[in-house]
């Protein structure tokens, strides 16, 4: 049933990327308003519950930008946390500045936050694997073609709590993206156990990619 599943939704997404002109400069500079949560590196400060941004997708952080502004992202009641994110995306004016600051910030190396997760990260290989992988890449690198952010660095408490809000339709719920429908229904295929032996297992150093 997962398997007929997922063959269905990767072929529902699997359009090219678009390539985006922009301006890795520019998008320097915005990023001035973001440094005070996400840190100098783009590195993630889980005390603030902001995610890593270095490497991550340059098309699915401007989706996620404007899902923010949009109100598909952030505005959900209950989400708090996404609701301190929201105005900072309102900062940024147009599409351009959200294409020059994800830019920026997808050329910036990806960063290793700090473990803070205990689980088993072999049996979190088996279910990645089985689960994730598909859509995520092997080692959690994210896979464009697919619309698949990189997970395996954006911080373990982050990353539970994102699929926690898929599971409880603070995120991905009717007025998403196709994206963020999709990744709601897998969200209801692991439980808070099986979530913390996947982020062990992305915790681990990479491996070449
Ligand atoms: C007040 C603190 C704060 C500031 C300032 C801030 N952010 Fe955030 N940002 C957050 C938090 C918290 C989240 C996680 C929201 C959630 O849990 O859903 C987030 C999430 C994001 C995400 C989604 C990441 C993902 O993996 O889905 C992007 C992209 C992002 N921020 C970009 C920016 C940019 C660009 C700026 C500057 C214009 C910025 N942020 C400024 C707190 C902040
Ligand atoms: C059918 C493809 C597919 C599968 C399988 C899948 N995902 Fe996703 N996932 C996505 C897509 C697409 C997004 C981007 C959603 C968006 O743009 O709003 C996403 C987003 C996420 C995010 C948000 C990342 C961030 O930076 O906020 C997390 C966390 C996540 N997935 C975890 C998982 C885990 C854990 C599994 C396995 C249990 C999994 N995904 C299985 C397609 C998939």
């Amino acid at each position: 049933m997962i398997r007929q599943l997922l063959a269905y939704l990767i072929l529902a997404v699997s359009l090219p990327a678009t390539a985006l002109a922009a301006d890795v400069e520019a998008g320097k500079k915005l990023y001035a308003t973001c440094v005070v949560c996400h840190g100098a590196n783009a590195e993630g400060i889980a005390a603030l519950n902001s995610p890593a941004l270095a490497g991550q997708s340059e098309p699915y952080m401007i989706r996620q930008l404007w899902d923010f502004k949009k109100g598909n992202r952030g505005a959900a009641d209950g989400d708090t946390i996404g609701a301190q994110m929201r105005p900072m995306a309102m900062t940024l004016q147009d599409g351009e500045a959200i294409a020059n600051v994800a830019a920026y910030l997808a050329a910036l190396p990806p960063s290793k936050p700090p473990a803070t997760v205990e689980g088993d990260a072999v049996n979190g290989q088996k279910l990645f694997g089985s689960r994730c992988g598909a859509c995520h890449g092997g080692k959690g690198w994210g896979n464009e073609a697919l619309h698949a952010p990189r997970l395996n660095s954006i911080g373990d408490s982050y990353l539970m709590r994102q699929v926690r809000n898929f599971q409880d339709g603070l995120r991905g719920a009717q007025k998403s993206t196709n994206e963020g429908k999709q990744m709601a229904i897998m969200a209801k295929s692991v439980t808070t156990e099986e979530l913390q032996d996947i982020a062990a297992f992305l915790n681990e150093p990479e491996p070449q990619e």
